[in-house]
């Protein structure tokens, strides 16, 4: 083993704490709901933008606001994963 491979190693070691240190994910992914399904269906077809851009119909709108501590809603499926929890 060389300095070099010791260095190496050293980073992959340093860089798998860190990923496995990180606090668990709390952004609640797209329901799985019916309401959502169609625009997970529209996500892997047609790509994120193009779902996105439904999100607002019901999202923000009176009855339905973003609660005071969402960050700024944009590109919704950016942070909320696609995936049901
Ligand atoms: C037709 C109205 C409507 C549209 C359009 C809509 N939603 Fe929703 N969404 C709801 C309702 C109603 C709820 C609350 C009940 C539920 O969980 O399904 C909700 C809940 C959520 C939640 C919260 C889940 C939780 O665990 O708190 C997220 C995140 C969400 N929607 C994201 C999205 C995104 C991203 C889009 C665009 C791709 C979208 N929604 C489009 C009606 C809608
Ligand atoms: C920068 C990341 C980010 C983006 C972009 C984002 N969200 Fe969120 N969202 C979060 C986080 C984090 C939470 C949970 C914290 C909280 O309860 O406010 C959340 C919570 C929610 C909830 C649960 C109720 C609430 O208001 O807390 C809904 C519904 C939601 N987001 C919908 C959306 C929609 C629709 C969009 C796009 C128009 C969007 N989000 C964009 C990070 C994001």
């Amino acid at each position: 083993m060389t300095k070099r491979d010791i260095i190496t190693i050293g980073i992959g070691v340093a860089v798998v704490t860190v990923l496995l240190a990180a606090p668990p994910e709390t952004t609640p992914h797209l329901p799985g709901d019916s309401t959502h399904a169609r625009f997970r269906a529209i996500a892997h077809e047609q790509g994120k933008k193009a779902a996105e851009k439904f999100c607002k119909n019901c999202h923000g709108k009176a009855g339905m606001e973003f609660s005071k501590d969402h960050p700024d809603p944009n590109r919704c499926l950016f942070c909320h994963k696609l995936t049901p929890q």
